[in-house]
């Protein structure tokens, strides 16, 4: 069951992977960077060595570290070749070995205990068929003392927004990824994942719940965004 559900979204993310950028890019009205940006900013406090961008997609949170820190080796992995082919498309104009992918699955990552500084994820964990496995594997892979930090999307709270919110990205979006992706299925999935996923606060208990210690959170983009930083 659960083997078929992270089929379905592997598959999901290998159909629409040529236009993923365009409809983030469309879909946060040019905003997606500026939230990986902040995540990669979290990331700063971890010491110098290896860090792994999980379900790097596009590679665009793994080229937000290096920008930001340019000396840091950074490994992107992802479990959907289609997201990959995209970036290595995207390094492909860039110098070499910036950052290296590779094929991995959240849930059973295949990396040797406390192997990086810090682990990042943006909008990975609303996709996973077990939260609390995925919060448990990115634990075990980070030295301790190293940072953890996360990236979703998130039911906002004000009133008038978030109905306002609710009716864009619960019939806009769909409209816009079957215009554009030409795949409405998978932006009806999107805001659907959203609405199953936990709070904000939960997902700080739930991290605490896999051996992070001082997980906490900040919203962005008028409380949709949340960025969660802990210490494995
Ligand atoms: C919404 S995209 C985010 C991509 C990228 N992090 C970004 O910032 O745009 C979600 C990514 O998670 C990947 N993914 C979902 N479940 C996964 C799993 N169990 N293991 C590895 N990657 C997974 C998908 O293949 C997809 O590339």
């Amino acid at each position: 069951m659960a083997a078929d559900r992270a089929e379905l979204v592997r598959s999901m993310f290998t159909r629409i992977a040529r236009r993923y950028d365009l409809m983030n890019a469309l879909m946060s009205f040019g905003r997606h960077q500026a939230w990986r940006r902040a995540a990669a900013r979290a990331t700063i406090a971890a010491p110098d060595g290896l860090a792994l961008d999980l379900a790097t997609g596009t590679a665009d949170l793994a080229l937000a570290i290096l920008e930001l820190v340019p000396h840091r080796r950074v490994i992107g992995a992802d479990f959907s070749e289609g997201m990959l082919r995209e970036a290595r498309r995207k390094l492909a104009g860039r110098p070499a070995a910036l950052v290296a992918l590779l094929a991995a699955d959240a849930l059973a990552l295949p990396f040797a205990d406390a192997s990086f500084v810090c682990v990042t994820s943006a909008f990975l964990l609303r996709n996973l068929t077990d939260l609390d496995q995925g919060l448990r594997e990115m634990r075990r892979v980070t030295q301790p003392g190293g940072r953890v930090v996360t990236l979703e999307i998130t039911r906002p709270t004000l009133p008038v927004f978030s109905l306002v919110f609710g009716l864009y990205f619960h019939r806009l979006v769909p409209a816009l990824g079957a215009a554009v992706a030409g795949d409405r299925q998978a932006y009806r999935y999107l805001p659907d994942s959203v609405e199953r996923f936990v709070t904000p606060d939960e997902l700080v208990a739930r991290m605490r719940g896999a051996g992070l210690r001082s997980a906490s959170y900040q919203r962005l983009g008028l409380g949709t965004i949340a960025v969660h930083t802990a210490i494995a």
